[in-house]
């Protein structure tokens, strides 16, 4: 999405007077006040291309995750267990999910490391507007997807999210 221009007038202002006021209330322990960077983009399901989503966490402190359709059949998101807590340890295994009704225009905020996935679509098309929001102060200390101390390397951009001041670095996992 930053690519196609929508991070300067509409996404950073969106994570930074609202999401992040939102996630800090809900998520402070995840990161969630300290938001300073995301990746936005788009996910399409439908018949010529994936109806599904395994079970997975994502590269994020703060998720949101918005839908653009209707008329579409079946596709619910279902949201888990946690994958690990803020220190890094792993969860017990658990099998109860909670499945979320997409309704368009409607989005949902989720914690990067819940994990959730989406179940087959039988009709139509569905698209979802992603939004991983990212907490250097958090990632700095915690690789969210290797769940160690990260070993950075200067990149351009904002990286995977990890950063210093006036440095974008992102995480050799
Ligand atoms: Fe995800």
């Amino acid at each position: 999405m930053d690519e196609l221009g929508f991070d300067e007038g509409l996404l950073i202002p969106l994570r930074e007077h609202y999401l992040s006021v939102v996630a800090g209330c809900l998520f402070p322990d995840a990161g969630g006040a300290t938001l300073d960077s995301h990746r936005a983009f788009i996910v399409y399901y439908g018949p010529e291309a994936d109806r599904d989503l395994d079970l997975h966490y994502d590269n994020s402190e703060v998720t949101l995750n918005v839908s653009l359709d209707e008329g579409f059949e079946d596709g619910e998101l279902y949201i888990g267990r946690m994958y690990s807590d803020v220190q890094g340890k792993p969860q017990s295994s658990g099998s109860e999910y909670c499945p979320c009704q997409h309704k368009l225009g409607c989005g949902l905020l989720h914690r990067g490391q819940q994990m959730h996935g989406a179940f087959p679509l039988s009709s139509g098309e569905r698209r979802n507007l992603i939004v991983w929001m990212r907490s250097s102060l958090t990632r700095n200390q915690l690789c969210p997807m290797c769940r160690r101390s990260p070993d950075l390397v200067r990149v351009g951009g904002t990286g995977d999210g990890f950063s210093v001041p006036d440095v974008n670095l992102c995480s050799l996992v």
